[in-house]
């Protein structure tokens, strides 16, 4: 299918109903649901579906660069770019496509990327839905130059939920964080489950493979299980930062919350003809 705009659109089904809309607009993932019909992804009201601007919501992967530590533009470009579908994807393992259904998506970088970021590189995207309505997101990253790059990525994923002064995560206590409303400084977790009450902006590191998200007023719990990214971000842009935000509604933070995994503070090096393997997935169950 494609949007308004003419992009291209693949709509992922498994035998139960449950799907997941994926977009060729940045390989980003724009709907997830269950077999209920439930959206599980927050998008703004707000959001801007053209090119170059990433779409508010959803699952934008940030790549080459997280942030503004580095010298791209805001999350590196792989968001803002219009990929492809990969009709002949190098084989993965057997349990990665069985039981499931799937999209192999594909970007390259263009002259223009080679510009600002000289490095040539694969990225290839597979998005499934399995059977239980799981959503996994397998990252290849190849090296296809003749010197070494670094990268730094993330799945901005941008969770539906109920009301933000109602929700938990799990998984990130007692971890050391970077936290950007604060020149990037180095903090350590409590040992208590993580609430909010304002705005959030922060990196924690080297967390376990797998957070927990409550959301009590919903009556559900997203899991996030991560190989290879140590990394979480966690953001909510809160009141006053909602206002300043175009693409935005004035109150929707309160319905939305970015939990990422993510590899950001030591990046990833690649040799010539090496490639890197990131995985996410994600679950929801009801809770009582
Ligand atoms: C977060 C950044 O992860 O993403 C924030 O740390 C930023 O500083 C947010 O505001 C959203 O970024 P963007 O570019 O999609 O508006």
């Amino acid at each position: 299918t494609k949007d308004r705009n003419g992009i291209g659109q693949v709509v992922l089904r498994n035998p139960r109903g449950a799907s997941a809309r994926i977009s060729l607009h940045g390989g980003q993932v724009l709907s997830w649901r269950t077999d209920r019909g439930e959206e599980l992804l927050f998008t703004s009201t707000k959001a801007i579906f053209k090119p170059p601007h990433a779409v508010r919501g959803g699952i934008p992967i940030c790549f080459p660069q997280f942030g503004n530590r580095g010298s791209l533009e805001q999350h590196g470009f792989a968001r803002n770019k219009i990929w492809v579908i990969d009709d002949n994807p190098p084989p993965l393992h057997p349990s990665d496509s069985l039981g499931k259904t799937y999209v192999d998506l594909l970007l390259k970088s263009s002259e223009e990327d080679l510009k600002t970021w000289p490095h040539s590189f694969e990225f290839r995207l597979r998005v499934s839905l399995a059977a239980d309505g799981y959503l996994t997101m397998i990252s290849r990253i190849r090296n296809i130059n003749c010197k070494p790059f670094s990268f730094s990525i993330a799945y901005h994923t941008y969770f539906c939920i109920s009301d933000i002064s109602e929700v938990r995560i799990e998984g990130l206590e007692t971890l050391d964080y970077l936290d950007n409303l604060c020149q990037k400084e180095r903090f350590t977790e409590q040992g208590d489950a993580l609430t909010f009450e304002s705005e959030v902006d922060r990196v924690y590191l080297n967390s376990k493979d797998v957070i927990a998200i409550f959301d009590h007023e919903r009556k559900r719990t997203f899991t996030i299980r991560k190989e290879g990214l140590p990394d979480v971000v966690v953001w909510n842009p809160w009141e006053k930062k909602s206002k300043s935000m175009v693409d935005f509604g004035d109150e929707e933070f309160k319905q939305m919350l970015c939990v990422d995994g993510a590899a950001i503070e030591k990046p990833i090096t690649l040799k010539p003809g090496e490639e890197w393997t990131g995985r996410l997935e994600l679950s929801v169950v009801p809770s009582s």
